[in-house]
């Protein structure tokens, strides 16, 4: 029973975070392409989970630490459990090309 429970929890909160990725993202951001900005597989490849939402809540200050010229992305007001989402979603594809 537990197990069940277990299953459907993670696939809510999968849900949402790919609701927020939807949402926020995907104009900028693909999960293993190159878009605007870099891709999901290259991000988990390179940051941890603090230095991602740090990116998502100030990419002003942050974009120069990850050593980018300008900052082209917006910083984005989510909810704690929208960023701790979308952080693990893109963490997900850390080893995935
Ligand atoms: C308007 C386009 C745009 C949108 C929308 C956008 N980004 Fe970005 N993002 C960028 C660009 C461009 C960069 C490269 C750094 C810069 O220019 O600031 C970047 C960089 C990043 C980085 C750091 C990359 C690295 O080197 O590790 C993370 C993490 C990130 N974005 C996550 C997100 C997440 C999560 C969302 C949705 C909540 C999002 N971005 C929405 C354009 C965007």
């Amino acid at each position: 029973m537990l197990k069940y429970l277990l299953v459907i929890v993670s696939l809510i909160s999968f849900g949402s975070a790919n609701d927020v990725f939807k949402t926020y993202c995907w104009g900028c951001h693909h999960q293993s392409a190159v878009a605007f900005g870099p891709s999901f597989t290259y991000i988990a490849s390179k940051r941890n989970a603090d230095e991602i939402k740090a990116m998502i809540t100030d990419p002003k200050s942050v974009s120069k630490v990850f050593g980018y010229k300008r900052n082209a992305m917006p910083p984005f007001k989510l909810t704690q459990d929208e960023l701790n989402s979308i952080t693990q979603y893109i963490l997900s594809y850390k080893g995935k090309n």
